[in-house]
């Protein structure tokens, strides 16, 4: 054969396969089980939803399934340093499960001691942030919600220089010459070769399991414990215009404590952060940030994408007294402080605070399926 027909046999082949294997969408080809080893066969992994509140089923991507395996090796990944350049961080260096997966700092470190720039978000109930039933726009994940699926949020932590600073192509080596890698990457996904793309897809999967509904407030949907008369009157202005947070943070009929959105909260009259605004540009999304779950915020301070509240009294205060107007704040904030404030009572106060602990889940902080 000479050159050309070399060319023309090699275009003829090339279309012949992608005609028979390319897909669609190209950008979440399956990677996982395109050809799987004959004795491999990952186990599924069964997700045991919470019960009490309504809790929707996730939507887990159908080229993605969750199985024990690719459960287990991306828990692995999770808690090793060998995905940071230097081999000193990793992903639980700035989630650890006793601070309901963050690191109770301002600002986290990063390798070579870099100082982040936001507060390291606890992680649970991810899976949801995902569903575009809920989520509008594809903004699931930081602050900012530049990221929709836990796929793709893999990679930031992993290529930010001021977090893990890796290589990939680095990291896909150093894992083919590691002693356990290889295998344990053949058992959950059928394959022999370690990508990228694996190592995002496992690490999403461990990510999904990360459920937490099981605290005070779940079992007193269940019908198994009593909220005591402070922790009720706390809900009672939750859930309504004495304190306002229902607005943004949910009902209390959905598990979430969070409306899937952005806003601004009032924390400043000028946003130093852009938060939104800063991936789509818009002058309106400018200083609005994720609404954060309030499960968990005894483990999880300190609080707000800056972390400039130390405690959970502070966050209190700032919404009854503290809160800003700006171009873009929340008109839920505005027309509640018209005089500048909610005008809670010292025993509100303590009620609200009362009701938000019953949001906390120790049964989480503390499941050996998550931990280390
Ligand atoms: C150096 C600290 C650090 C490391 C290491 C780190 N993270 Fe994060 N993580 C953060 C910070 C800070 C944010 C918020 C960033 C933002 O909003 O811009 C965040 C946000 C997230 C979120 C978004 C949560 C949400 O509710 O939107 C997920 C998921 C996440 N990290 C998972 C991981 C995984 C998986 C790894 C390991 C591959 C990892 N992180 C490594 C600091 C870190
Ligand atoms: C206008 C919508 C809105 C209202 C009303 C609102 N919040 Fe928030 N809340 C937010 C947003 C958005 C953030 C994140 C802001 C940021 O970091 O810039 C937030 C952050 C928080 C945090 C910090 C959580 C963390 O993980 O850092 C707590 C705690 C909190 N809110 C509690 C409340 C309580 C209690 C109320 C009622 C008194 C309330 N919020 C009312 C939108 C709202």
């Amino acid at each position: 054969m000479n050159r050309v027909q070399i060319f023309i046999t090699a275009v003829l082949l090339f279309s012949i396969q992608c005609f028979s294997a390319c897909n669609v969408n190209d950008e979440l080809e399956p990677p996982a089980f395109v050809k799987p080893l004959p004795d491999i066969t990952p186990t599924p992994y069964n997700i045991n939803y919470p019960t009490g509140l309504l809790w929707p089923r996730l939507k887990i991507p159908a080229n993605n399934p969750l199985t024990v395996e690719g459960v287990a090796l991306g828990k692995k990944l999770f808690y090793d340093n060998i995905l940071s350049a230097d081999n000193t961080i990793s992903c639980s260096s700035c989630h650890a499960q006793g601070f309901s997966f963050s690191d109770s700092k301002k600002f986290s470190f990063g390798v070579n001691g870099q100082l982040g720039i936001r507060n390291a978000m606890p992680l649970f109930n991810l899976g949801w942030f995902e569903d575009p039933t809920l989520v509008k726009g594809g903004h699931g994940f930081f602050w900012d919600g530049r990221i929709s699926t836990l796929e793709n949020q893999v990679l930031a932590p992993i290529e930010d220089p001021r977090e893990m600073n890796q290589n990939l192509a680095a990291l896909e080596k150093e894992l083919r010459a590691h002693a356990e890698y290889p295998a344990l990457f053949k058992k959950a996904f059928g394959t022999d070769s370690i990508t990228t793309r694996l190592i995002m897809f496992a690490i999403a999967q461990f990510e999904r399991t990360l459920i937490s509904g099981n605290a005070k407030f779940d079992q007193f949907k269940r019908g198994e414990v009593q909220l005591s008369e402070s922790e009720l009157r706390g809900l009672t202005l939750y859930t309504t215009e004495g304190a306002d947070c229902f607005h943004c943070h949910g009902n209390d009929r959905s598990p979430f404590f969070t409306d899937f959105k952005f806003h601004n909260n009032g924390l400043d009259s000028i946003p130093t952060d852009l938060g939104l605004g800063g991936i789509t540009g818009r002058a309106e999304d400018m200083g609005l940030f994720k609404t954060p779950s309030l499960r968990n915020l005894s483990f999880s301070a300190p609080y707000m994408h800056d972390g400039r509240f130390k405690t959970i009294e502070e966050v209190i205060e700032f919404y009854n007294s503290g809160t800003k107007n700006g171009p873009t704040t929340d008109l839920n904030i505005i027309k509640n402080h018209p005089k500048g404030g909610l005008n809670l009572s010292p025993q509100d106060k303590l009620d609200l605070i009362a009701f938000l602990k019953t949001l906390d889940d120790y049964s989480y902080i503390s499941d050996i399926r998550f931990g280390k």
